[in-house]
């Protein structure tokens, strides 16, 4: 049986950083991930880096292909009903924000950690966690040739998804996961095209929502309002089209075409676990949280978790005071609930959510539309989707 300070489960945005993280503190940790490294490399997720994920990255060494290939945004487009509102997120706050998908940072953080002598295990599943209530927890593995193996272990951090593991142990701990579900979902696409904008739009219309981004100056990345049981084959390309006209097209904008290469159903949901840790176990990222894609926090969130647990956690082992450690759900939690609610102010805002009586639905799509006329026509709230937009800065600890 190895030995090991930190096991980390997942090689996500969460599990990636933390290992890097504490490598910088002289803390070392093996991550383990039950997919293989291409599949890892490959996975299609949101693309928006908030300013405080940018500056941790470009000041623990992760930030130069970064600084070279993303498009950095200073503003946001909102669509209402074809009148493009123009927000200006540096005039707000003085930040901008990073088009930089989330595959992407972990090709970046793979390569630093396995060129800093880092231990990624991929294509093994962790079966088991045992002992996280002693001070000696292991960890069970199964690599994909079915053999067994064991890691003795300080402390455990399942990183490890929305379907987690490690968060079974904090339920049957005591901790309650607290959800809902929303009435809509995006039906997302990769389309080979030119830009439609140089900046994100937002679009509502009386027919739902759509999003304009992009992810390279050859391949745009498209997302439709749909309904959450909707299936692939019931969005042929002519339909995905017609839905982006309509929802987009303006005197200013026409949405770009071109071949689709992707097509999927993303679902809506937010979820929050009110521990984040019992014992020697802890979790971050989509493990403790869900948010929905609207605004882009998923991995902004797992960031800001590890950006709190690695200093706890380097304390803890370094010099034996568990006292930030010990704070980590409290601290960590109003962050988190703060991006649960922009996410679902920004998804009810922007979708209709037809309730069957015609006159309500009109009443609702007239009240929805006021709202975000409400928001952009006024300083205050321009300056308040903005700097939630942005981000919060990160929380940062000495060791
Ligand atoms: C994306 O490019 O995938 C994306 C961008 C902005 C969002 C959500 C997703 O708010």
């Amino acid at each position: 049986m190895s030995q090991i300070p930190v096991v980390i489960i997942g090689a996500g945005p969460a599990g990636l950083m933390l290992s890097h993280l504490l490598h910088l503190q002289g803390v070392e940790s093996v991550v383990i991930e039950s997919q293989s490294r291409d599949e890892v490399e490959a996975t299609v997720r949101a693309g928006i880096l908030e300013q405080g994920t940018v500056a941790l990255m470009r000041s623990t060494g992760v930030g130069d292909r970064l600084d070279r290939e993303a498009e950095i945004d200073e503003g946001i487009q909102i669509s209402i009903d074809g009148d493009l509102e123009r927000i200006d997120l540096h005039k707000y706050t003085g930040h901008s924000v990073a088009v930089y998908p989330q595959h992407e940072v972990l090709i970046d953080l793979i390569e630093q950690r396995l060129t800093d002598g880092g231990e990624i295990l991929f294509s093994t599943t962790v079966t088991h966690i045992e002992g996280h209530h002693t001070e000696a927890p292991v960890v069970h593995l199964q690599n994909s040739d079915g053999t067994e193996n064991r890691v003795a272990t300080s402390y455990v951090v399942g990183a490890d998804g929305s379907r987690s593991l490690a968060r079974q142990l904090l339920l049957a701990d005591g901790a309650q996961r607290l959800k809902h579900e929303y009435p809509f979902a995006w039906f997302g696409v990769m389309v080979e095209a030119p830009q439609t904008h140089p900046e994100l739009i937002y679009a509502t219309h009386p027919d739902g929502f759509a999003l304009i981004s992009t992810r390279t100056p050859e391949l745009q990345r498209y997302y439709v309002q749909c309904d959450p049981e909707d299936s692939v084959d019931m969005w042929s390309d002519d339909r995905i089209w017609s839905a982006l006209h309509t929802r987009v097209d303006s005197d200013m904008v026409s949405v770009s075409e071109g071949k689709i290469t992707d097509k999927a159903v993303l679902r809506f949901r937010s979820a929050v676990t009110s521990s984040m840790q019992s014992g020697r176990l802890f979790i971050a990222g989509d493990a403790a949280h869900t948010v929905p894609p609207t605004g882009a926090k998923g991995l902004n969130l797992a960031i800001a978790d590890v950006a709190l647990l690695a200093p706890g956690l380097a304390r803890a082992l370094k010099k034996g005071d568990d006292g930030l450690l010990n704070n980590y759900t409290s601290l960590a939690l109003p962050r988190v609930w703060k991006a649960q609610h922009f996410s679902y102010w920004m998804s009810a805002m922007l979708h209709s959510a037809p309730t069957g009586d015609p006159a309500d639905d009109l009443f609702q799509t007239h009240r929805r539309l006021a709202e975000l006329r409400t928001v952009t026509s006024s300083d205050a709230g321009r300056q308040l989707l903005a700097s939630q937009y942005v981000g919060l800065d990160l929380p940062t600890y000495e060791v």
